[in-house]
């Protein structure tokens, strides 16, 4: 079944099963390899993808549902990797193998669309990404630095 996918602005069209999770659309269809896969059961965060502006898992989003509706993806979140958060990511060394980053990241941007001031228990809660370094006193940080 042909499904339209508006991603970083742009529209792309695919043949697809309408159940295929958005992620495998994502990375194995239209490679935007940016985000990732984790555990494929909507616990870790590191499929984070923006789902029309609001943090969204895509490993727990069908295609059908994901079909039309503005999609951004990391390599969406800033054209040249000028994002506020990004610049804050690498002054402040945040990532350390770097595999959950980019979902850190949207969902850290997402938070900040919606909460422009967040406590760090407000990241706690929004930000619930795993990341299995432990870069979440960094990812803080990072995150108090651009709301500032
Ligand atoms: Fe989607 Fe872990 S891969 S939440």
């Amino acid at each position: 079944m042909a499904l339209d996918f508006k991603i970083n602005g742009k529209n792309e069209s695919i043949e697809v099963d309408p159940e295929t999770p958005l992620l495998w659309v994502l990375r194995d269809h239209l490679g935007h390899t940016g985000t990732k896969f984790g555990c494929g059961i909507g616990q870790c965060g590191a499929c984070t993808i923006h789902l029309d502006g609001q943090a969204a898992r895509s490993c727990q989003i069908s295609a059908a549902d994901a079909a039309g509706v503005p999609i951004t993806t990391i390599e969406g979140l800033s054209p040249d990797n000028s994002h506020p958060l990004q610049k804050a990511w690498i002054e402040m060394n945040v990532p350390q193998c770097g595999y959950c980053q980019a979902g850190m990241l949207m969902a850290a941007a997402a938070l900040l669309q919606n909460t422009p001031k967040p406590t760090d228990e407000d990241i706690n809660t929004f930000v619930d990404n795993i990341c299995r370094c432990g870069t979440y006193t960094r990812v803080r940080a990072a995150i108090h630095k651009v709301a500032a």
